[in-house]
């Protein structure tokens, strides 16, 4: 399985280094493109994709409430807080898990609900994020000079040339030929994965655990289409094109007719459950982030997960499919597994 998850990882890096042009140019970062490509410009400022890291003299004037005793004055930069959840750093470039004073704190706070979290409580936490929060990451050195930052990089957040490679040739001589477009599902995976790209995706508590794209992808039945087939990779997850009945017509049709196509619910709702978990679990079988599997297993004794010792290490991935419970009963809530499977079974007949 390591073995196997190595495999991948390198394939990917192989693959990402040769869609890039050759001879490297100079990173100019996102704001020298927008003169030219509005439009694309401002769909992903909307996305979470450049808020991933932010430096405290941007991050101050959003709402977000600062850990136990904390002022923006003690915090150099803030991950994430778009979209699930925010964790802070410190002025040492370390991850805060305390209170200010050295107590012990919830230091994760959660957008969904207003609730914070345990981080690595108490632990002097390095902030080792690299490659899959910034724009031309490099291992080597200390950001702004500060300790507990690992490694160096050209822009915080993914900006606009972690995807098309550097950008100063184009700029300065705009063409076709002087700047890349990666398409594969590969150059999006090789952050949106976990343990590798391949299919075994990592989960932990009943979830599978949060930034698998790709091993979902790959372990569920639409592993031969990109991420592109269906998101603008500007645009927010939830302007994700509403595709699937182009090509599943059959189905669309006959689910027009059904009780919940009436209504209006959307496929994503029962194939795309919230099976998946970053920041909270809203109830037993729902967590915050829709799973890219697709496949729904109707058997009431279904288990979507499988239990692997290896080394005398226990790990837990999830199969390639959606149990009835995480695809039914986050709105039938008052109804079981048992009930949800045989209502599930030939769904769409
Ligand atoms: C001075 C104007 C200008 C600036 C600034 C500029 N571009 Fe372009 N860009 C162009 C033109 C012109 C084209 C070619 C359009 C065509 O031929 O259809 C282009 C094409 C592209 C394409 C499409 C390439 C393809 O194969 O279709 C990408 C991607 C792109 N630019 C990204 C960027 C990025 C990233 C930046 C910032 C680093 C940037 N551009 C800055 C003018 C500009
Ligand atoms: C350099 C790492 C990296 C690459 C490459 C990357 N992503 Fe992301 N992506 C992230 C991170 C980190 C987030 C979380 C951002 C946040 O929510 O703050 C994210 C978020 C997203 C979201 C949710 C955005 C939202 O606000 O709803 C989508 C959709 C997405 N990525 C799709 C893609 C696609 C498609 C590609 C390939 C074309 C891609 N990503 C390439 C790291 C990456
Ligand atoms: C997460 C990766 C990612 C980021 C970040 C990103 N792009 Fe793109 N971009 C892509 C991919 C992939 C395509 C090809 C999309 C397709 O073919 O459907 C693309 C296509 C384009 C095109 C060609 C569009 C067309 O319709 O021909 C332009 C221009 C462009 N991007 C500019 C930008 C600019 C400017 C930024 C920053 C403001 C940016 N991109 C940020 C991945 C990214
Ligand atoms: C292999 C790439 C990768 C690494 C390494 C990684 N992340 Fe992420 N992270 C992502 C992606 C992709 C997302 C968004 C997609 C998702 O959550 O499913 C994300 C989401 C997040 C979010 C939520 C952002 C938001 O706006 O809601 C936070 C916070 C976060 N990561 C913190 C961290 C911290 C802290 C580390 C290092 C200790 C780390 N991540 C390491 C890829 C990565
Ligand atoms: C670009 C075409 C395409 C799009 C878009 C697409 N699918 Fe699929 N889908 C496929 C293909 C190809 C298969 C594999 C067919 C097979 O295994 O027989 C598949 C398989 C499936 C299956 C499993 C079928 C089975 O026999 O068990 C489900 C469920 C599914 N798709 C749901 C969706 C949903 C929901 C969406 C929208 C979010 C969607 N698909 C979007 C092409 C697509
Ligand atoms: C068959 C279509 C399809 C494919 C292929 C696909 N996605 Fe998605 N994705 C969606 C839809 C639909 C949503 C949910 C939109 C919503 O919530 O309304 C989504 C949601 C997401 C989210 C946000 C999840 C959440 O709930 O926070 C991320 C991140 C994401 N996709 C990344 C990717 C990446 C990376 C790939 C490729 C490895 C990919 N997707 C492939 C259709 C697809
Ligand atoms: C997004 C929410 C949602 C999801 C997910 C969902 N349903 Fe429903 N379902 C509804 C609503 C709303 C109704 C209409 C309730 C009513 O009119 O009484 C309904 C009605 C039904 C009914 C008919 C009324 C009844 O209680 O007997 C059945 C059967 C049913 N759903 C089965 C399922 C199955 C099986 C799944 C999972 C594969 C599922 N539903 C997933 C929202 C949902
Ligand atoms: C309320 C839940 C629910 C919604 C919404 C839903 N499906 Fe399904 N779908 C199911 C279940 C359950 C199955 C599994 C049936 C079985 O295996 O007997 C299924 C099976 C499928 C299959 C496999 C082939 C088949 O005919 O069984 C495809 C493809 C599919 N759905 C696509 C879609 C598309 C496209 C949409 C939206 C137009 C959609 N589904 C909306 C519950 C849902």
């Amino acid at each position: 399985m390591k073995k196997q998850a190595m495999l991948w990882t390198l394939c990917a890096v192989a693959l990402f280094m040769f869609a890039l042009p050759a001879a490297a140019t100079d990173y100019v970062g996102s704001d020298q493109c927008f003169s030219c490509h509005e439009g694309k410009f401002n769909d992903w400022q909307a996305s979470g994709h450049p808020w991933k890291l932010r430096k405290m003299e941007k991050a101050r004037y959003s709402k977000l409430p600062l850990p136990p005793g904390y002022s923006w004055d003690d915090i150099s930069y803030v991950i994430g807080g778009a979209n699930k959840k925010a964790r802070f750093i410190d002025n040492d470039g370390y991850i805060v898990t305390t209170a200010k004073d050295g107590s012990e704190a919830k230091t994760q706070y959660n957008l969904q609900d207003g609730s914070w979290s345990f981080y690595h409580k108490g632990e002097k936490k390095p902030y080792k994020c690299g490659p899959c929060h910034m724009t031309n990451y490099s291992k080597d050195g200390n950001q702004d000079g500060k300790p507990g930052m690992i490694g160096t990089w050209s822009e915080d957040g993914i900006g606009c040339e972690e995807c098309h490679g550097a950008g100063g040739d184009h700029i300065r001589k705009p063409s076709k030929e002087n700047i890349a477009i990666q398409s594969s599902a590969e150059s999006c995976g090789k952050c949106h994965q976990r343990g590798g790209m391949g299919p075994e995706p990592p989960a932990k508590g009943g979830f599978i655990r949060h930034h698998e794209q790709i091993n979902e992808l790959k372990a569920g039945v639409h592993k031969e289409l990109d991420c592109i087939t269906c998101h603008d990779p500007h645009k927010r997850a939830i302007l994700a094109k509403d595709n699937c009945a182009k090509c599943h017509a059959d189905v669309a049709k006959t689910y027009a007719e059904n009780i919940h196509g009436k209504q209006g619910t959307r496929c994503v709702e029962c194939h795309m459950p919230k099976a998946s978990k970053s920041a909270i679990k809203v109830a037993s079988y729902t967590g915050d982030v829709r799973t890219h599997l697709f496949k729904i297993n109707t058997d009431k004794d279904a288990d979507m997960f499988k239990t692997i010792e290896e080394n005398g290490k226990k790990s837990t991935f999830a199969k390639g499919f959606v149990t009835v419970e995480y695809a039914c009963l986050s709105c039938h809530a008052s109804r079981d597994k048992a009930w949800a499977a045989k209502k599930a079974k030939k769904f769409h007949k």
